[in-house]
Order: structure tokens, then C-alpha cells, then sequence
């Protein structure tokens, strides 16, 4: 199995997602940060605090801060300033990462390099695939598929049209999707499959590690968004995506064009998923959800025993 690029704004889904890549012994190549659940310097430091403390020996690199036009959006109105809400704990602070080459010279570098055509998974605004999609179109045919977590076949969360990461920078969705690379969309119909709950937090509760408490607290402060909203339970996104990687038969995928509203208008960020035979992406139809929810909770408790 080759190794894996996590494009990232990294939330707590976020780190969620790449728990799960982590217990499911897959390598990681490397990571690129990008501006989305908060700012690019916060999300520069939730990094650097996640990698200090789990030991990730991953490169991770800063990408970027922006879209590729339009305003700077992010997820703070609902997040927080650190786009980790918690019940308690927060995540400890870390000294900065090293200074690596940005995220396009070193994701153009592993293209470059790799012995064979490699997988990405993009969680967040796909400003980064997207710019570097536009500066190298000849690297499109290194990349074997995209797997992104993003966009709607129906109803939006940021807008009522559109999911937060198409939102974020529809322009760079618009040039990924545009080009020869196939595209796997785990949308958020799709990623509503997938709950977690408070009673989902009785597991980490009985675990007695320091650990285990602040995954506790991160998980309710995530579960919170929903609950504090009158919802039963919150979907839990990222690892949708990461799930659908590290087991072929936790969902089902669908061939579908997909193009992305790029207006300025109340459509912009909407995806339209036409499910056609032959169509060049993927789009997500049905999730064991039972089984992703297994993975998301065994991987979190693998972490908090570190
Ligand atoms: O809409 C959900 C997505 O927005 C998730 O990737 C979350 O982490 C944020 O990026
Ligand atoms: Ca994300």
C-alpha cells in the first residue's frame, strides 16, 4: 500500500480522521495545512500541539491561509477561536512546527518522487490541491485519486447550499474537479450517516488517562455543536473520509460529474452531483455506519492509551 497525503484545517474531526489512518497501520507521506475550521495560525498550532502529543513523525507542512479568491472564511462563529471546542481540557500548547517547504513545493516534490501514482485524502478547503493542480497540471496524472471530504448532494451546513469546505474556496474545488484527476466525494449526505453522541463519550470516560480525558472533552465539545442545536447527535465528517480509505466496504461509491457554483450569488460553493455511468468522480451513497463509528472510537482509544 502506498503511502497517504492528509490535506488538513485541522479540527477535531480532522485529527480524528488521521487517528484512524494511524491505527490502520497505512504510512503517511506527509501533511499540508490549510486555513478552514479557524485561521491558518491557529491552525498551525492545533498541528503542532496534535504532533507533539501523539508523536506524529509525519512532515507537516503550512500551506494555504486563503482562498484562491473571495473573502478568508472560516468556522470560528461555530467552533471557536481555536476550532476546538471542549467540555474542559484543551489541547495542550506546542512549540511551532519546523520550517518545512510549503505545502505546493512539497506536495509537487512526492508527486515527483513517488515510485507509482499516490492516494490523497483533503479534509478541509482544497485551496492547496487546487493551486498546486493550477501551477502543474502536468502532476494531475501522478495522483491516483483524491478522496475529499466536501460538498452536498442536497442541502448545505455553512449555507443552505453549501458544505463548509466547498464553500471555503469554491474556485480551487472548481480546478480540481475540472481536472483529469478522479475525485472521491464523501459528501456531507453521506457523512450524516455517521453520529456520535453524549453516550458516545462513556467509553473515553472509563478509560482513566490523561488522554482519555481530553479526547473526552474534545469529543463532547464536537458532539456539543449538535445537542446545543436541539439534534440528537452530530455527524462526525472526516472520518467518513478516512473510513472509506482504511475499509473498502464502509462505503459505497457511485460514478457522478461533479461541478461547483462559483457565483457570488446565494448558490455560490453548491455542488451539483449528477450520478451518471462514465461520469470521471465518485460520489458516496451509503455508510455502515455502525462500522465507521467502531473505527472512530477504537482509534481514539488506541490514542488515548499512548
Ligand atoms: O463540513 C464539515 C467539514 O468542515 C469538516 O471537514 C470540518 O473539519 C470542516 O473542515
Ligand atoms: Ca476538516
Amino acid at each position: 500500500m502506498t503511502p497517504l497525503w492528509i490535506d488538513t484545517d485541522m479540527g477535531f474531526d480532522d485529527m480524528l480522521a488521521i487517528m484512524m489512518i494511524r491505527q490502520s497501520g497505512r504510512a503517511i507521506a506527509g501533511c499540508s495545512l490549510v486555513f478552514g475550521n479557524s485561521t491558518f495560525d491557529r491552525i498551525h498550532a492545533n498541528a503542532a500541539g496534535m504532533a507533539a502529543l501523539w508523536s506524529w513523525d509525519f512532515a507537516i507542512h503550512n500551506g494555504a491561509a486563503r482562498p484562491i479568491s473571495g473573502a478568508l472564511v472560516t468556522a470560528r462563529n461555530i467552533l471557536g477561536p481555536s476550532g476546538l471546542p471542549t467540555l474542559g481540557q484543551v489541547l495542550p500548547e506546542a512549540p511551532p512546527l519546523p520550517d518545512r517547504s510549503q505545502a505546493t513545493t512539497a506536495l509537487a516534490h512526492w508527486l515527483e518522487t513517488a515510485p507509482a501514482a499516490v492516494d490523497i485524502l483533503a479534509l478541509g478547503p482544497i485551496t492547496n490541491l487546487g493551486m498546486l493542480l493550477q501551477s502543474r497540471p502536468d502532476l494531475s496524472s501522478r495522483i491516483n485519486c483524491i478522496t475529499w471530504m466536501g460538498g452536498s448532494a442536497t442541502t448545505g451546513n455553512h449555507t443552505a447550499a453549501a458544505e463548509f469546505n466547498a464553500f471555503a474556496d469554491p474556485e480551487a474545488a472548481a480546478i480540481v474537479f475540472a481536472s483529469s484527476v478522479p475525485v472521491r466525494m464523501v459528501d456531507l449526505d453521506l457523512c450524516r450517516q455517521v453520529t456520535m453522541a453524549p453516550p458516545d463519550l462513556d467509553e473515553l470516560r472509563g478509560l482513566n488517562t490523561e488522554k482519555a480525558q481530553l479526547l473526552h472533552d474534545l469529543l463532547g465539545g464536537f458532539i456539543t455543536i449538535s445537542i446545543s442545536k436541539g439534534r440528537p447527535s452530530q455527524p462526525i465528517f472526516d472520518p467518513v473520509a478516512a473510513a472509506s480509505i482504511v475499509d473498502s466496504d464502509a462505503v459505497g461509491f457511485e460514478p457522478a460529474t461533479v461541478c461547483i457554483d462559483t457565483s457570488d450569488g446565494p448558490m455560490r460553493g453548491q455542488t451539483d452531483v449528477n450520478r451518471c455511468s462514465g461520469g470521471p468522480h465518485r460520489v458516496g451513497t451509503v455508510a455502515d455506519a455502525e462500522r465507521i463509528r467502531r473505527m472512530a472510537m477504537d482509534a481514539m482509544k488506541a490514542a488515548a492509551d499512548l
